[in-house]
């Protein structure tokens, strides 16, 4: 009895992800995608981000993680899919793929959604 209390307060706590919000998880994932986070290397909303300066035969090279804030949904997906060099493989499912993409523009979505001009007045006959 007393195992199974246990177990219902632990399906009420663990069991509903509903409780965290859709940017939440989105965010979370983004941050701590069974690895390194993304941020780490494409920055904190995906503009990219200089990982290391250093010199190869006397030339300075850069190492760095591209913007992946402005590529299209198909490429993002593409991409994620193989592995790419100078980055982990992550083997993430396309529900997980779906959501950094979603990660990485939803807030674009609010600020045009803010800016966008009102829709002209419909004339009346
Ligand atoms: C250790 C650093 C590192 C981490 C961590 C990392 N990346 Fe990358 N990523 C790179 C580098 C470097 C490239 C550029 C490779 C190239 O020049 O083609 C890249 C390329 C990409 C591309 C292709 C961009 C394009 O223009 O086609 C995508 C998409 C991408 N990363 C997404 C992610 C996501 C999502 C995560 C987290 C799940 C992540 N990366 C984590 C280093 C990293």
């Amino acid at each position: 009895m007393r195992g199974l209390l246990l177990l219902g307060i632990a399906v009420l706590v663990y069991g509903d992800a509903s409780f965290i919000t859709k940017e939440e998880y989105a965010s979370s994932l983004y941050h701590n995608p069974r690895g390194i986070g993304c941020h780490l290397c494409h920055g904190e909303r995906g503009e990219g981000r200089r990982i290391a300066t250093y010199h190869e035969k006397g030339i300075k090279k850069v190492f760095e993680g591209k913007p992946i804030d402005t590529i299209p949904f198909e490429q993002f997906s593409v991409r994620m899919g193989k592995p790419i060099v100078g980055m982990p493989h992550y083997y993430l499912t396309k529900g997980e793929i779906q959501i950094l993409y979603y990660y990485l523009h939803h807030e674009e979505k609010k600020d045009s959604d803010a800016t966008a001009k009102p829709k002209p007045a419909k004339k009346v006959p």
